[in-house]
């Protein structure tokens, strides 16, 4: 699914650079399988130009590019190259084995860049420029030239080292923002400059890269188009120098979402963009933001109970784009606090639930007290909720209240209330721990001869505030019953738990000593 084919002029094409500009940020190195399985899924997702590496700057980095060179099927591999013929001929030797094979050499033509960086005269960087681009264009008729700290350049100096790397044989003039300082209208209007004033600016394609210090990569690259560059400098998740650079993700839905205004396209199949931003952050340990745009996990999740009420009616009333769209399965609708009756309800239905309305009310005020306490309400705390309202609903002793003192100054002590056929009873028992004290106090507001036989928590979800589940088996007579509680305070759950029992037995009394019908 490329993002709407048009005609040639409108097409634009993405260069990736998560294996050179993106694997250079501190903390990102990856190894050479891991640079092989990225490369090889940027190629088949159409990525028109996969920067490999910068094969002069280790041994590594050479066999990388060589390696992708070798393997890739359709991308044009390219590598990096400084402004010297070692950098040219070893990058040369890493890109020759590809069907098509790119160097990309680049020079500083800032005033600060020249001065402190290179100490050179800016005469000495253009006939560099002239130099390089010839060498490189001995070995490949796609050369591209960039010009680094291209947006503090002077304007007369830039013009003409572009016109001289054009004349030597550059197919690509990059026009770097290095250090992520321009905005759009200002990025914009130096390339109609560029373009306007250079001779034979029409015999290159132009190029954005920009990095994203003030936030504005994406912003920036999509002004450069508009303004006529035709090749995009991105990464996946936006991984690059410092900030990073413009993400690919965002630049290319963003031409295929607001196409009616950026009337571009790109040969990117998007729904392939989350497989690709999921490698790329297990591979350089890199967590992408929660709310990152396009591959974000909370990109196409709902919390609110207005949003998620819109969303269940239609999707488009918050959703411009479809997860299916960029590889994300479906919408999820995030229960938590803010969720709705409508939203809960939907909920139930996926998870498979009938309930009568009295029943899907309760279980709605027990969701929501639950999700005044924990931050995520996965399907399983619903889950759980909603199989203990079912086995609850008949029940003649309901925990009311609870209250335990815990700790190492024993012995431990309960205080609890229990409805008991509607009736309100409360009293407070010791034992040897709390869940002891818990249950005495049962024993003593109802009292049975009934042993216990299981006694057994588990966590419900991760995390330190998860619901506890804990299940009672009780035996009289020869039989026995058990019942789970869940609640995330693990002794409600247990007291839960423990009445569960108790009610079950009551039934089975009751079913064979009919007159056995008041509590225990
Ligand atoms: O940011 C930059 O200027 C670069 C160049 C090497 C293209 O990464
Ligand atoms: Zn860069």
């Amino acid at each position: 699914m490329s993002t709407q084919a048009g005609s040639e002029k409108d097409r634009v094409i993405i260069f990736d650079t998560t294996l050179r500009d993106g694997e250079q940020s501190p903390g990102a190195t990856m190894t050479h399988e891991e640079k092989l399985e990225v490369a090889e899924l940027l190629d088949t997702m159409g990525v028109d130009v996969i920067e490999a590496g910068f094969p002069i700057a280790s041994e590594g980095d050479f066999l990388a590019v060589q390696e992708i060179a070798k393997r890739t099927k359709n991308a044009i591999v390219c590598g990096l190259s400084r402004a010297s013929p070692k950098d040219i001929d070893r990058c040369a030797e890493a890109v020759k084995p590809a069907r098509r094979s790119r160097i990309h050499t680049f020079i500083s033509t800032s005033p600060v860049h020249m001065k402190w960086k290179l100490q050179m005269e800016p005469e000495q960087v253009y006939e560099l420029v002239i130099q390089q681009v010839t060498r490189a264009r001995n070995y490949t008729d796609d050369v591209e030239w960039s010009c680094e700290d291209g947006t503090r350049t002077d304007h007369d100096f830039l013009c003409r080292c572009v016109e001289a790397a054009i004349k030597a044989g550059a197919t690509t003039i990059n026009i770097p923002d290095t250090v992520g300082y321009t905005v759009p209208d200002e990025y914009a209007a130096l390339f109609r400059m560029v373009m306007e004033r250079v001779p034979n600016a029409d015999k290159a394609r132009f190029s954005v890269h920009c990095h994203n210090d003030l936030g504005m990569a994406v912003a920036n690259s999509l002004a450069g188009v508009r303004a006529g560059a035709r090749q995009i400098e991105c990464a996946i998740n936006g991984i690059g120098e410092r900030a990073g650079n413009a993400a690919l993700e965002e630049v290319v839905m963003a031409m295929r979402v607001r196409n009616d205004v950026l009337p571009y396209w790109t040969n990117i199949d998007t729904t392939m963009l989350m497989r690709a931003s999921k490698l790329v952050s297990a591979v350089t340990s890199f967590p992408v933001q929660y709310n990152k745009a396009i591959v974000g996990r909370n990109a196409f999740a709902h919390e609110s109970g207005i949003h998620q009420d819109g969303m269940l009616k239609n999707n488009q009333t918050y959703e411009i784009m479809t997860p299916e769209s960029v590889g994300v399965k479906q919408t999820s609708l995030v229960m938590g606090k803010h969720s709705g009756r409508h939203a809960f309800m939907h909920k139930l239905e996926e998870l498979g639930y009938k309930l009568s309305d009295n029943q899907l009310e309760d279980a709605f005020v027990r969701f929501k007290a639950l999700a005044d306490r924990k931050k995520h309400v996965y399907d399983e705390d619903i889950e759980a909720l909603v199989d203990e309202e079912i086995a609850t609903a008949q029940d003649r002793i309901k925990l009311v209240s609870l209250t335990v003192i815990a700790g190492t100054m024993g012995p431990q002590s309960a205080t609890a209330t229990l409805d008991i056929d509607g009736r309100h009873e409360t009293v407070q028992a010791t034992g040897n721990g709390p869940v002891d004290a818990t249950f005495n106090c049962i024993k003593k507001l109802v009292p049975h001869e009934a042993t216990l036989e299981l006694y057994q928590v588990h966590a419900v979800t991760e995390g330190t505030d998860a619901q506890a589940e804990v299940s009672v088996r009780l035996a009289e007579n020869g039989k026995s019953v058990t019942a789970k509680g869940a609640d995330p305070d693990t002794l409600v759950a247990s007291a839960k738990a423990y009445l569960g029992a108790l009610n079950k037995l009551m039934i089975k009394r009751q079913r064979h000593r009919p007159e056995a019908i008041s509590a225990p």
